[in-house]
């Protein structure tokens, strides 16, 4: 009692001498230095644990994760929800026309054995990560039984969607959380459907190899997107109640507002239509594919709309470029890292209600796995928390607080 007692006047008296009593923590018994958080010892700021209200994943890449050393470890110890990289997209689900491979467990392996809470699906209609065969489709003859390339189009799209969702919702599977539901908790069902003028993509644009447009929205109409959210309502109620949620998937709501509208137009038409009772979208997938110089206050009104459609909001690709500065990283370019880590967790938090958060998932671990450039083999714009080797660079005690931390009124 005594002890306890002599604590919290002693944690009572570092917590009076903060430097900066507007930021306040929300535990009380945690001592502040600055707006630094210095009571936990490095090891035990975890960002899985770092606010119980806000879900922390990553994009996992399946031939790392099964190597021992620092990716894994920080893998298993900081998130619990993950995603992957690429191995369910549809060139990875489905090479071959029918022919599904759904053999790597190796995501699900470590959602199990970690008791990691979920595993968000990514993606099921994409106009990128296609297999060559579905490409072919778009100009070979039909056969009989399809009487236009709408109707091929369409029985590609249900049958993938169906057969994915039926797989990771299968009854049978033993990738279940402690109260028996799939760990396949949500799925991406259409990414990136919108340019950044807000339009949709349709006109083949073949840039380092990438169609920019989309082969969906070309061969089916514009109705594809709201038969995709039915066709994987329908698969997920098929399976019975697993409470799956719904995502439509972009990225730019920071910095086009015509983009913007036209995803807030887009989602709130789609939330109107049902499937047994219920609406088939359940959430927005904001990419947030950012950059140091991205603005604070785009990034507040992009979140207060998008929450204002009531539906769940994930903030599913984070990462901030450097903005190629070339190596080696200054200084300046790292601190306004770390400060834009924290204030798009903060921005985060203060606009999104709890209620409707489904998280903050970054886009690959470090620097070294990260899917952004590399020139001569040197990543040049360190886009996540981690360096080149695993360390953890500034940008992560600034997401960890940037999560913890009383938020601003500044903000
Ligand atoms: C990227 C992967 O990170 C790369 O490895 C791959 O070559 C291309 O796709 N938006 C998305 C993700 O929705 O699927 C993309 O992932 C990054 C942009």
């Amino acid at each position: 009692m005594r002890n306890q007692f002599i604590v919290a006047l002693f944690l009572g008296v570092v917590y009076m001498g903060c430097t900066k009593p507007s930021i306040k923590n929300e535990n009380p018994s945690e001592p502040l230095t600055g707006n630094r958080l210095v009571a936990l010892a490095d090891t035990e700021k975890i960002l899985q644990n770092a606010n119980p209200n806000v879900m922390v994943g990553a994009a996992v890449n399946i031939n790392l994760l099964p190597q021992t050393g620092a990716y894994r470890d920080l893998v298993i110890k900081h998130y619990n929800s993950l995603t992957a990289e690429n191995a369910m997209k549809m060139t990875a689900l489905q090479p071959q026309e029918g022919t599904f491979n759904f053999s790597d467990h190796t995501i699900e392996d470590v959602a199990l054995n970690y008791g990691l809470k979920r595993i968000h699906g990514h993606t099921l209609v994409w106009h990128n990560g296609l297999p060559n065969w579905i490409k072919n489709w778009e100009t070979a003859a039909l056969p009989p039984a399809f009487p236009t390339r709408a109707a091929k189009f369409d029985s590609i799209m249900s049958r993938h969607i169906r057969t994915v969702i039926a797989n990771y919702d299968n009854p049978a599977s033993i990738y279940k959380d402690a109260a028996g539901k799939p760990l396949m908790k949500s799925w991406d069902v259409v990414n990136e459907a919108l340019d950044d003028n807000g339009d949709y993509r349709s006109t083949q644009n073949i840039v380092n190899g990438v169609d920019k447009g989309s082969i969906w929205y070309r061969t089916i109409g514009k109705l594809y997107i709201e038969k995709a959210f039915t066709y994987a309502r329908m698969a997920a109620e098929a399976q019975g109640d697993t409470g799956i949620k719904l995502f439509y998937n972009d990225y730019g709501h920071d910095y086009s507002a015509k983009k913007l509208d036209s995803i807030y137009k887009m989602v709130m038409a789609l939330k109107q239509i049902t499937v047994n009772g219920k609406p088939i979208i359940d959430g927005i997938g904001m990419q947030f594919h950012i950059n140091i110089n991205s603005s604070n206050t785009n990034i507040k009104n992009a979140l207060i709309k998008m929450a204002s459609t009531g539906l769940l909001i994930h903030m599913s690709e984070l990462d901030i470029s450097l903005n190629k500065p070339g190596l080696p990283f200054s200084s300046t370019v790292l601190n306004l890292q770390k400060q834009k880590f924290e204030d798009v967790a903060m921005l985060y938090r203060k606009y999104v209600v709890a209620a409707q958060r489904w998280g903050i998932t970054t886009w690959d671990v470090g620097d070294n796995d990260s899917w952004l450039t590399y020139s001569n083999g040197v990543q040049v714009d360190g886009a996540t928390v981690y360096d080149i080797n695993y360390v953890k660079k500034p940008a992560f005690y600034f997401l960890y607080d940037g999560l913890y931390l009383a938020i601003p009124a500044s903000l």
